[in-house]
């Protein structure tokens, strides 16, 4: 045990307020629960809190498309967001909203610190407007034709396809996601935050420990590639905080939410009477973790050390990243049903299954973490049901039946007893590093020897044998132990097991209850505590999680054409204009840090193009070299991040791994003209 109780708050990102929670979010909040409790369990003082992040533009839209307040909006979402999470049994300290008073306070208070200390600007800017909304256009509210690789419908900032990024005002035929309506060019004046000078500030902070070395090296690009002036404010209308001494300027949703975090335990310490400045004052005792995804780092591990760094306030002891979920080994999706919500899964399946199989697969790394639905079912039954449940079952009803459920006076086997006792620290290293898989990996070799132990002494044997009485009470009575001691390392997992185990022990597992054996100690009867997994229940999670796609009636639901219509028509002179060839894949490779695409040498018979093709998620490059394709020859080129791309392929079908380059029948030689 560590002699001094630390002083710790933890916070896990706040959740948009426009959506609702889903298997991505539960495995940081999962990790946060589990990294608190074990602080608690240890004497330690760690509050956590969380809340919903109220701001920002898609707040404010969402809201008007339901026909209500921005603020009736958000109490709604805050309430569910926080009863999915406590039915997880995450238990933050609190569970605020970015949209509150105390917010806004701070907010203002640490903008005029900065502004005072002259690390605020203004400059007028050029931006995309909705002329018909009136309002100015976020980059994932414009959308348009790709300025690199030409393909439609792609993002105002960032083309899925080709991966490349860009400005919205780059965008070809661009448009407003919100009207429909072609946005304009107009200038207005934003307010930046000099990011810049924090430069050194930021260098120092990166090697002080704060951050895992992946993260340590993301900065470190970020830092050659250089840092910006951060633009902070939004014009009206925007559901957000006004910034002060302004009219019609609010902040970033990005400035309050970081911010949201002291809300939060703001409000937290108002009402239990905690010193909340002891926490937050730049020479604080107290150590401060952030829990977040790794999309959010850039937010998280430079403006927002910057922003504190500015107003005086003290810096985070860590920045805890985690990787991301995949379902089934691909990203969650809609379409395919694994796209799941906290909600749906609880209709369904116990929600400590969930904190078990994220336990065991969590590090302290940002590799992503795929939730195999099969090895999920697989990895509860065969450890939890099977091993640690089961050494429960095995002995309890001799217990109760046959030695008034009493458990014995004699400890044997103190070796392995010892080896229980022992594993504590090292258990207690992996939760306290986030190496829960480690933990887990520990706790589950004892559960194993647990149970050798059982299965040799056979107490189902020795209770029918004359004079092996005590001996079956003894082994009975050291399987309960083993069973106890493992309970109290898997208490921060899964509380609610833990839970029904005190019942069943009639005792209260502390860390120290693990140095401890129950000996004349009466307990209660046993009732089943664990079901297994039922796949039946998991795939109903899977179809209650599919979206229909909506389709007008008339039309065959399985026609390619429902998701691509046909559009305007073109006139025969474009159409003569395109230059399409029998190209042939002479190679094909990956492109480093490109997500979608592959790199194509193309042989057009005595003359060789590179081509930058999306089709990386339908094809592996040894699948494509030597075969023949249709490739659009007269592409004017275009410069990619990757490099240059000299015409285009050919490809059917809805994307993702349904897409297929054109492939003409053989005797087609490269080079010909496709007529
Ligand atoms: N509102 C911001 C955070 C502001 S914090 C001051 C936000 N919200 S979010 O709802 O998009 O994401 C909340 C957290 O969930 C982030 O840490 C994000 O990385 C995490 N995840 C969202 N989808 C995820 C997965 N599929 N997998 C793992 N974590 C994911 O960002
Ligand atoms: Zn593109």
């Amino acid at each position: 045990m560590p002699t001094e109780p630390r002083k710790i708050l933890v916070t896990s990102a706040l959740p948009y307020a426009n959506g609702s929670i889903h298997l991505g979010h539960l495995l940081e909040h999962i990790q946060t629960d589990i990294w608190t409790r074990f602080q608690r369990m240890r004497g330690h003082q760690c509050y956590s809190v969380c809340a919903d992040d109220a701001h920002g533009t898609p707040v404010m839209l969402k809201a008007q498309e339901l026909g209500i307040t921005p603020e009736e909006m958000v109490a709604q979402t805050r309430a569910e967001h926080h009863q999915d999470l406590l039915d997880f049994h995450i238990e933050y300290d609190n569970y605020y909203v970015t949209h509150s008073e105390e917010n806004k306070e701070l907010c203002e208070e640490i903008y005029n610190r900065l502004n005072d200390a002259g690390y605020i600007s203004k400059r007028t800017i050029s931006q995309l407007y909705d002329p018909e909304k009136n309002m100015f256009l976020p980059d994932r509210f414009v959308k348009g034709t790709c300025p690199s690789c030409g393909a439609e419908n792609q993002n105002g900032d960032s083309c899925d396809v080709c991966s490349s990024t860009y400005s919205p005002t780059e965008v070809i035929n661009p448009r407003s996601v919100v009207s429909g309506a072609t946005p304009v060019l107009k200038d207005s004046e934003h307010y930046f935050f000099d990011l810049p000078k924090f430069e050194s500030m930021l260098k120092d902070w990166l090697v002080s420990g704060a951050l895992q070395e992946e993260i340590a090296n993301k900065l470190k690009e970020w830092f050659e590639e250089g840092l910006q002036q951060w633009d902070i404010s939004r014009d009206a209308p925007y559901f957000g905080f006004e910034i002060p001494g302004t009219k019609d300027k609010f902040f970033y949703v990005w400035v309050d939410a970081p911010v949201g975090y002291m809300a939060s335990f703001k409000n937290y310490c108002n009402q239990h009477n905690i010193d909340f400045d002891s926490y937050w004052n730049a020479d604080s005792d107290a150590e401060l973790y952030h829990f977040i995804g790794k999309d959010i780092t850039y937010f998280h591990c430079l403006f927002w050390p910057a922003i504190l760094e500015g107003a005086g306030l003290r810096k985070p002891t860590g920045v805890n990243v985690h990787g991301f979920v995949t379902v089934n080994g691909a990203k969650m999706s809609k379409s395919t049903g694994t796209f799941i919500k906290g909600r749906t899964y609880l209709n369904h399946l116990n929600p400590e299954y969930l904190r078990y199989y994220y336990a065991s697969k969590l590090n302290d790394g940002v590799t992503d973490i795929d939730l195999n639905l099969e090895d999920f079912a697989q990895k509860v039954n065969s450890d939890l049901v099977g091993k640690v449940v089961n050494i429960a079952s095995r002995c309890a009803s001799f217990i109760t039946k046959r030695f008034d459920g009493k458990l014995s006076e004699n400890v044997i086997e103190p070796e392995l007893v010892a080896q229980f006792h022992q594993a504590a620290d090292g258990i207690a290293e992996a939760f306290e590093k986030r190496q829960y898989n480690r933990a887990i990996r520990d706790i589950m070799g004892l559960a194993d020897k647990a149970n050798q132990f059982i299965d040799a002494q056979a107490p189902w044997v020795t209770i029918k044998e004359e004079g092996k009485q005590q001996f079956t009470h003894d082994v009975c009575s050291l399987g309960i132990n083993l069973f106890r001691i493992l309970m109290v390392y898997l208490k921060p997992v899964l509380p609610t097991l833990a839970q029904q185990a005190e019942s069943f022990l009639n005792d209260k597992l502390t860390w120290e209850s693990a140095q401890t054996v129950l000996t004349n100690h009466e307990i209660n009867k046993f009732k089943a505590l664990m079901q297994r997994v039922d796949m039946d229940k998991v795939n109903k999670v899977i179809e209650d999680s599919k979206e229909n796609l909506e389709s007008s009636p008339k039309v065959d639901p399985n026609s390619p054409l429902v998701k691509d219509p046909i559009g305007e028509t073109i006139a025969f002179d474009d159409f003569a204009k395109v230059d399409l060839r029998i190209a042939k894949i002479a190679k094909a490779e990956h492109v480093e840090g490109a997500d979608k695409l592959l790199r194509l040498q193309l042989d057009l018979g005595g003359e060789t193009r590179q081509v930058f093709a999306g089709i990386k998620s339908a094809y592996q490059p040894e699948q494509l070299e030597g075969k023949l394709t249709v490739m659009v020859a007269n592409l004017a080129p275009r410069k990619m991040r990757f490099g240059l791309s000299e015409g285009m392929v050919l490809a059917a079908g809805p994307g993702g791994s349904d897409l297929w380059i054109l492939e003409p029948h053989e005797g087609a030689q490269p080079g010909m003209k496709v007529k």
